[in-house]
C-alpha cells in the first residue's frame, strides 16, 4: 500500500518533467521549477543553511546508507573529497550499515551534535516524518540525496540524485528493442531486486512490472539481493537449482549482476548468450558491456558531493533552489560503452 503511494509520487514527479519547463546544466536535470516562496527554499520549506557557530565552515552531517556496493563506495568518496575546509565545509559521517532504524538514530545523533545541515541518503522510504520534523524543530535544514522520500515537501529543503523509475524505463525500453532486433519471442525474466523499500528498488521494479504487463513478459523469479554481490550470487544460485527456463536477467545493480554472472558461470552457463541488464555503471560493469556479458546498464551517477555542495551554498546565499534535481543519466549499451568506460566511476 505504502509502495503504491510512493509510485504515485514518483509518477507525479516524472509527469512534471513533461509539463513544466525543464533544463539541463552541469550534468543535472531539473524536473520542476517551484514557485518563488521566499529566500532559500521551495514549496513551503522555511529553513536556510547558515553558519550558525560563525566559524567560517558549514558542518554537514551525512547519514549514509552503508557500504553495500561499488556505487556506494564512490558516493561516499565523493562526499569525503568535496566536504572539506578548502571548500568551506566540515563533514560528520554516519554509516547506517543498511539498517533503516539505525539510520534514523544516526540522524537524531547528528541533530544532538548541532550540525548545521544534514544530508540523508535514505536506506528505505518509510517512517521519516518524525525525524525530519525533529530536525526542522531544531532549525537544521535537511537535504535528501541519492534516493527520494515520499514525505511532505515542507519537511526537507531539496532532493538531488537519480530518477530511479526513469532509469528502469530506459532499461525496459532497451529489452523491448533488443528482443525485436534479435527475434526473441519469449521473455522469461529473473528479477534481482535491490533493498526492498528503497526508492532505487521501487522505481526500477515498477518499470519492470509495468513493461512485463504491457509486453507479455514472464517474471519467473523475483528475489532481493540487497544490492550486494554476495547476496546476488546466493539468490541466483538458489534460482539455478530450480532448473527453470530463463533468458533474461534484470538485476537492479552491478554488484548483484557480478554475483549472478559468477553463479551462472560456475554452473557452466555462458552469460553472453543471455540478455543480462544492470544498473549503475561501475568501470568493470561497463567493460562487461564491451565484452558482451552485460547487454545494457541503466546509468546511476554516484558522484553527488559537489552538486549537493552547490545546492547548500545556494541556500546560504538565499537563492531559490528546486525541490527536485535529477542527475543527468544515460543508458549504456554496446553503442556507447567504449566512451562511457573512459568516464566510468569505481573499479
Ligand atoms: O541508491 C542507489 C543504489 O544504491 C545503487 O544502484 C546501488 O548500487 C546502491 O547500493
Amino acid at each position: 500500500m505504502e509502495q503504491l503511494v510512493n509510485f504515485k509520487k514518483i509518477a507525479i514527479a516524472t509527469a512534471s518533467v513533461a509539463l513544466v519547463v525543464s533544463f539541463t546544466a552541469c550534468g543535472t536535470s531539473t524536473p520542476s521549477t517551484p514557485p518563488d516562496t521566499g529566500a532559500g527554499n521551495a514549496t513551503g520549506y522555511n529553513l536556510q543553511v547558515k553558519d550558525v557557530d560563525g566559524d567560517g565552515l558549514i558542518t554537514l552531517g551525512f547519514a549514509q546508507v552503508g557500504a553495500e556496493s561499488g556505487w556506494r563506495t564512490a558516493n561516499t568518496q565523493s562526499y569525503k573529497d568535496y566536504f572539506v575546509p578548502a571548500n568551506g565545509f566540515k563533514l560528520v559521517f554516519a554509516d547506517a550499515n543498511q539498517d533503516p532504524d539505525k539510520q534514523k538514530q544516526d540522524v537524531r545523533d547528528l541533530i544532538s551534535q548541532g550540525v548545521e545541515v544534514i544530508d540523508i541518503a535514505p536506506v528505505t522510504d518509510s517512517g521519516w516524518e518524525p525525524v525530519l520534523q525533529e530536525a526542522k524543530d531544531a532549525g537544521i535544514p535537511v537535504v535528501i540525496s541519492d534516493r527520494q522520500l515520499s514525505v511532505s515537501d515542507d519537511l526537507y529543503l531539496t532532493y538531488f540524485g537519480g530518477d530511479m523509475y526513469a532509469e528502469g524505463q530506459r532499461v525496459t525500453d532497451f529489452i523491448k528493442q533488443y528482443m525485436a532486433t534479435n527475434n526473441m519471442t519469449t521473455a522469461n525474466i529473473v528479477h534481482l531486486q535491490g533493498t526492498i523499500g528503497s526508492t532505487a528498488q521501487i522505481g526500477r521494479s515498477k518499470a519492470l512490472t509495468e513493461a512485463a504487463a504491457a509486453n507479455g513478459w514472464n517474471v519467473v523469479y523475483e528475489q532481493t539481493g540487497e544490492f550486494t554481490q554476495a547476496k546476488g550470487q546466493e539468490v541466483m544460485e538458489a534460482f539455478l537449482q530450480q532448473n527453470k527456463d530463463f533468458n533474461i536477467v534484470y538485476s537492479e545493480n552491478d554488484d548483484m549482476t557480478y554475483g549472478a554472472i559468477a553463479a551462472m558461470e560456475s554452473k557452466g552457463l555462458d552469460p553472453t548468450k543471455y540478455l543480462i541488464v544492470s544498473f549503475d555503471g561501475n568501470k568493470s560493469a561497463v567493460q562487461m558491456v564491451i565484452d558482451g556479458k552485460i547487454k545494457a546498464i541503466g546509468q546511476c551517477n554516484p558522484l553527488l558531493g559537489p552538486q549537493v555542495g552547490q545546492l547548500i551554498k545556494d541556500s546560504m546565499a538565499g537563492k531559490d533552489i528546486p525541490k527536485i534535481t535529477y542527475s543527468q543519466e544515460v543508458l549504456i549499451d554496446s553503442t556507447n560503452a567504449q566512451e562511457q568506460l573512459a568516464v566510468a566511476f569505481g573499479s
